[in-house]
Parts: structure tokens; C-alpha cells; sequence
């Protein structure tokens, strides 16, 4: 029943960081002192994964080398004698079996995720959108992992948003099994108020059954003209218990520059050296 793959899906053009995203992967913006993919990879093995599904495009190719060896870069270092920046490049490289696949076309996020199909369809796997980023007690990945462990099915991250918000997200319908879980029955992406069946945001986590492809081979195009993941997981509740868990923990939407911004500075305040430049900053303004 445990989770052993995760996909991420790191096609998409970025184009909110524009012109910044001209050249650079919107996955390799800095958090901190890491891209923002780094956070996700990490959330994935903390939650059980070992394998690392990209599903990425051609414009993605810095995620792919930020994994790899970069063995002129280890070479120099050594022979100045930084070793304590050597082994810390060797670790990213090592942290995780990272498979590449080419989403040819930006056709949406069910398209993105039908295309990890050869390598997700025997078992249930994860999917993060790593513009989500999570900041808490425990990976929100985990959390929907051990629902799944206990109660089988598939599983997505919910949060209760304000009105103004229903229309940026896939929205679901539900009955409340246990204190924040509720059995999933009807979603709909990215709803007007009128239309949406409750304040219920999916967030980007995902456990999800194989059958799912069944579906996504189907799927007509939906919202925005794209394949949506939320209409196939829609057919999939159907069939399949699909539960939706409100999550614990903060969430940064690091695909807005609003949002990349805050979590910066909040992963800046929760670091003991950085917490003393923000306030000052503050302070001085
Ligand atoms: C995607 C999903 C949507 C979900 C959102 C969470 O939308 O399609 O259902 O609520 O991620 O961030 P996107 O942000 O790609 O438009």
C-alpha cells in the first residue's frame, strides 16, 4: 500500500516570472538557498518515495543538470579545498533515481500527468506541483500517504479558500468521513463562485490510482482548453474512492511572484542567521 513513486510535472513556461523565466526554469527560482524543485524532491523522499518521475520540456534542461554530477564544477572545488561545498554538490546529485520524461506539448496538467503513464501504471503514485510549497511539521505528501495506507483510494490536499480565490483552483464535493477527510464525489476546475460546490481547494498533492490513466486517455479538453487532471479525477471518484484531506501545515503558491516572495521571507525568518537581516530591514524602514 506505500507510495513509492512521485511525479512532478515541470513543463510549464512560467510565464508570471517573465522575463526572469526567458531563460531560466521557474522550478530553479531560489528559495532561500535552494531551487524551489529542491523542496519538493525533499518533500518525496520524506514521504516515502524513491523514485522521481520529471514529467519536463525543452526549455526544463537546468532541473535535469542541478540533479546530475557536474564533475568540473566537484574538480575545481576539490582542489581549492572546499570540501565541505564538494560533498554537498555530490549529495544533490545523489539524492534521488530522477527518470525524465518529455511532455512534447503543453496540452495541461492531466496531459502532463498521462504522459508518466509507461512508468506510473502499475502502482499508486504521488504527484506534487512544486510551485506549492509547504512549509510545517510534516511533509503534506505523508499526509495523504498514510490516508491512503489506511483507507486505500486515491487522496488530494484540500484547503478551505476564500470566495475571491474558488476560481484560481479544482474545487470539490464531499461528504465529511472523519474530522478533515471527506470522501470525494464531484470536483470541478477552477469554478465561477456560482458554479463552485464548496470552498475546498485541491492544493498540489496528489495520491493517485493507476486507473487514473484510464481516464486521462479519454479526457476531453477542459478549463482553459487544457486536459485537466481534475476532470479525470472526477470520472476516477466515480469508480474509486478518492478522499480529500485537509492538510496541516503553510502553503506558499511560489508560481506567483507574491507568493514566491512571502515564502522567501518566511523561510528567511524561520532560519536563526536570516531572521536578524529581515527584522533589521523592517526595522530600518
Ligand atoms: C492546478 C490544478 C488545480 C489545483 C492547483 C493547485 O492548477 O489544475 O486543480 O487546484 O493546481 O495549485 P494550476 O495552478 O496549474 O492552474
Amino acid at each position: 500500500m506505500t507510495v513509492k513513486k512521485c511525479l512532478f510535472p515541470v513543463a510549464g513556461l512560467g510565464t508570471r516570472f517573465l522575463p526572469v523565466t526567458k531563460e531560466i526554469a521557474k522550478e530553479m527560482l531560489p528559495l532561500v538557498n535552494r531551487p524551489i524543485i529542491s523542496y519538493g524532491v525533499e518533500e518525496a523522499l520524506a514521504s516515502g518515495c524513491d523514485d522521481i518521475v520529471m514529467i519536463t520540456g525543452r526549455t526544463k534542461r537546468s532541473i535535469e543538470n542541478y540533479f546530475d554530477r557536474s564533475f568540473e564544477l566537484e574538480d575545481i572545488l576539490k582542489r581549492r579545498g572546499k570540501l565541505e561545498l564538494y560533498y554537498k554538490m555530490i549529495r544533490i546529485s545523489e539524492m534521488a533515481e530522477i527518470m525524465y520524461i518529455r511532455q512534447r506539448e503543453p496540452l495541461g496538467l492531466g496531459h502532463a500527468v498521462l504522459c508518466g503513464e509507461p512508468v506510473c501504471k502499475d502502482e499508486y503514485f504521488g504527484v506534487i506541483l512544486p510551485d506549492d510549497v509547504f512549509v510545517g511539521e510534516e511533509p503534506v505528501l505523508s499526509q495523504l500517504v498514510k490516508v491512503h495506507e489506511r483507507l486505500g483510494g486515491s487522496v488530494v490536499a484540500l484547503e478551505h479558500v476564500e470566495d475571491k480565490d474558488v476560481s484560481r483552483y479544482g474545487i470539490v464535493a464531499g461528504e465529511e468521513f472523519e474530522p478533515g477527510i471527506f470522501r470525494v464525489n464531484d470536483m470541478v476546475e477552477k469554478p465561477r463562485l456560482s458554479d463552485a460546490p464548496s470552498r475546498y481547494a485541491i492544493m498540489g498533492r496528489y495520491v493517485l490510482s493507476p486507473e487514473i490513466f484510464t481516464f486521462l486517455h479519454t479526457q476531453q479538453a477542459g478549463a482553459g482548453g487544457e486536459i485537466q487532471l481534475t476532470d479525470a479525477i472526477r470520472e476516477l471518484a466515480k469508480t474509486e474512492p478518492v478522499w480529500g484531506v485537509v492538510y496541516h501545515g503553510r502553503r506558499f503558491d511560489c508560481g506567483t511572484q507574491k507568493g514566491w516572495l512571502s515564502a522567501n521571507i518566511q523561510l528567511a525568518l524561520d532560519d536563526d542567521e536570516l531572521r536578524e537581516v529581515v527584522m533589521n530591514i523592517i526595522k530600518n524602514n
